[in-house]
């Protein structure tokens, strides 16, 4: 396993565990060989590019950075503009150079290898003699972990400026056609749905202009044979660890080959390289599996949760929090909420969370972003001293900031009005009133950090969530000069890394949480900073199935915030049982997003219990592997299960939105367990049976339901000794 050079016929094999990845380097381009189920041997290598024409023009050479303007007529990888304004650049290989580990990414948030030997990276030089442009395509292959990283850096190595117009991570040709593409859109509060359609002669393509990831579309797509399931069939995904604009496209030629390229939005996108200045994509992390979507999505939650994920709460447990925004929104003062965290105390909840509305005169969100000073009159002690009380209590205390932003109505704004982005003469675009900081700029910078840093330096504060609320619009910076305009919405995306680097490294015992209007931002970008997202603002427990159901197609359950909110749901004003709700929050990240005080006697007991129950096996739900059993985009029952990396233990949660008359006996067959062992079953009720891992994987288990709507249930497994 590792890279295997064959110099002779310069041809370089990219081998982990269960995956090859082919370029074969041929009249100084490097092509696209093959990407798939692992290949065994160099023998097994040779005329890989099966049926191509003799003389077969660029058109139909299946490439690993493909060019346009020569006779390529379909999507390029990268675009430059020379100086005498032509934009033909050819690209041809020089050399390589093989890497133990994976180096860093220059200002950048990357997957990163913890030892030299679990990872391997190799880079193929290309250069245009003409422009003086070079390309280093960067390849990483994590042997275990089952991963190809792939990014580039472009390099003025000639005299005169060159203009970026488009800098993808990643672009595969595949020699087929034969494909569907998977990806995942949405909108505020209905993110995480997942589309699936047939590649036709053409494009499809997925992108965000919004300056951020987007609710609407993620930047993550997976072509898929038509045959693949959860369980079977040839995957290839693709996951761009960024935060901005992004575009993906397959599109599938006139010769049944199939391009798809991901990386940064080129859509109003420019960047000036003087002579010798270098670009650094983003990178794009691309999984293979020979065993479906499931296997795709546990792929990327090793590499995510383990080598994307950082600092000390990577491999911890993360606390029960509740927060009080569904609980009192703006309207709340000291008493309010320590009567909430006293009964948190009593509950076993671990983490206070105080939301918006604390600092300012923020009575209402068209206020004081920018202002980050305690509000006197509903907080009279200050944060700190709310802090330290919440602490006396034995509790956690979090805090919510949105710093990218500016209200118009703020102190911050009236003194530097010029500090958000903006276009000179031009309208400034107001959404949920307020403005976005221009994070291209130094000195926003300095002030964002340093006000922070002061907060979380006097404040006792263990968890902050980090929200931001609108998209950009005016991208535009007073600091840049006209020819580097086109760069703004990308520097904002790196001033943001740049702050988030300096807070999290000054601040290595706070737990960050990234949100933006719920998951706006949820991205591998973000979870670099952040091990954990508010995965939705959307709590309705019946619409979560489909939310988290959706995003853990890429990403781990450890990252997705998932809270108990008070019925009727203020999003879609559902009435659900607190269980269901409960059942479905433990299934991920879990918290209480309501007024904790409001329970009846019986309520308060039900807590208690569903807070002692994930604290057993929030390990396993954290750090488990995930087996999606029944989707919600297919029926009226969802599963899932998450089983411990030795497969001794593990835990299932079902549920069924609505009530049938007279149904149908429902079987749920488990995954992930040994076949070999034989399991004590504990279902909800607490009776126990012992059952053997391929009866339950193979025969499966009868769910019972009472009849009644919203029912869930959960099953505990523990292999016998
Ligand atoms: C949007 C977030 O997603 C909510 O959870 C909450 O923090 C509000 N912002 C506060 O303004």
């Amino acid at each position: 396993m590792g890279i295997f050079v064959n110099e002779a016929q310069g041809r370089f094999h990219l081998q982990s565990k269960r995956m090859s990845y082919v370029i074969q380097i041929a009249d100084g381009l490097p092509l696209h060989v093959y990407w798939g189920k692992k290949l065994r041997s160099e023998s097994n290598l040779q005329g890989l590019m099966i049926g191509m024409p003799e003389g077969a023009g660029l058109d139909r050479l299946p490439q690993e950075y493909p060019q346009y303007g020569s006779g390529d007529f379909r999507n390029p990888a990268y675009q430059v503009q020379l100086a005498d304004g032509t934009r033909i650049t050819e690209l041809r290989y020089i050399t390589y150079r093989l890497l133990p580990g994976k180096p860093a990414l220059e200002g950048l948030p990357a997957v990163y290898a913890e030892t030299d030997d679990e990872a391997q990276t190799l880079e193929l030089e290309l250069s245009d003699a003409y422009s003086g442009l070079k390309a280093v395509l960067r390849y990483t292959v994590y042997e275990e972990l089952d991963a190809v990283v792939r990014s580039t850096v472009l390099v003025n190595e000639g005299g005169r400026v060159l203009q970026l117009k488009r800098a993808f991570s990643a672009s595969v040709d595949f020699q087929s056609g034969d494909y569907e593409l998977i990806y995942l859109s949405g909108a505020w509060a209905r993110e995480g749905v997942i589309n699936r359609r047939p590649l036709r002669q053409g494009g499809t393509k997925i992108d965000s202009k919004r300056g951020v990831s987007s609710h609407q579309l993620n930047p993550f797509a997976a072509l898929v044979r038509p045959d693949a399931t959860e369980t079977s069939g040839e995957v290839f995904g693709f996951s761009l660890v960024y935060s901005g604009g992004f575009e993906a496209e397959a599109e599938l030629d006139a010769f049944g080959s199939t391009r798809f390229g991901i990386g940064l939005n080129s859509f109003d996108f420019s960047w000036q390289l003087n002579p010798g200045d270098a670009f650094q994509t983003p990178e794009a992390v691309m999984v293979f599996s020979s065993e479906g979507l499931g296997e795709m999505s546990r792929t990327y939650h090793r590499l995510y949760r383990t080598r994307l994920c950082r600092g000390k709460y990577r491999d911890a447990e993360r606390p029960i929090l509740v927060n009080n925004w569904e609980a009192t929104y703006f309207n709340f003062d000291t008493e309010k909420l320590m009567a909430i965290a006293n009964e948190a105390s009593r509950l076993g909840i671990e983490l206070f969370v105080l939301d918006d509305g604390w600092f300012g005169k923020r009575d209402s969100d068209n206020c004081s972003l920018g202002d980050w000073v305690e509000d006197r009159r509903k907080l009279p002690g200050g944060l700190a001293d709310l802090a330290g009380r919440i602490k006396e209590l034995g509790l956690k205390f979090g805090l919510w900031v949105e710093p990218e932003m500016v209200s118009p109505d703020s102190d911050l704004y009236r003194e530097h009005p010029d500090w958000c982005l903006h276009v000179p003469g031009r309208r400034r675009t107001e959404a949920r009133w307020q403005l976005v900081l221009d994070l291209t700029r130094k000195e926003v910078r300095e002030y964002i950090v340093s006000t922070l840093s002061g907060i979380f330096s006097t404040v006792p504060v263990s968890y902050v969530k980090w929200d931001m609320n609108r998209n950009l619009t005016e991208i535009g910076s007073a600091e840049l000069p006209p020819e580097r305009q086109g760069e703004t919405a990308h520097r904002y995306v790196l001033g943001l890394y740049e702050m988030l680097d300096r807070l999290t490294a000054s601040f290595p015992d706070i737990l960050f949480e990234s949100c933006s209007s719920g998951g706006g931002r949820f991205d591998p970008g973000m979870l670099y900073y952040m091990p954990q997202t508010w995965t939705s603002d959307n709590t309705d427990a019946v619409e979560r199935l489909k939310i988290q159901y959706g995003t853990s197609l890429v990403y781990p359950v450890s990252a997705i915030g998932a809270h108990v909110s008070a019925v009727p749901n203020h999003q879609v004003g559902r009435m659900t049982p607190l269980e269901f709700r409960g059942d479905v929050a433990m299934s991920g990240n879990f918290g209480y997003e309501l007024d904790l005080t409001r329970f009846t006697d019986e309520e308060r007991e039900a807590v208690k219990r569903q807070v002692n129950e994930y604290k057993q096996v929030r390990r396993l739900v954290q750090q488990g592997e995930l087996y999606r059993l029944k989707s919600p985009f297919e029926g009226n029952e969802t599963a899932w299960m998450f089983v411990s990396a030795d497969r001794r233990e593990a835990v299932v949660y079902y549920f069924r939105v609505m009530a049938e008359p007279n149904p149908a006996r429902s079987i749920l067959r488990l995954a992930g367990l040994e076949p070999g062992l034989d399991y004590v079953v504990q279902g909800k009720d607490g009776l126990e049976t012992c059952l053997g891992g391929d009866r339950l994987m193979q025969a499966g288990l009868p769910l019972e339901f009472k009849q009644s709507d919203y029912e869930s249930g959960f099953f505990k497994l523990k292999a016998a000794d």
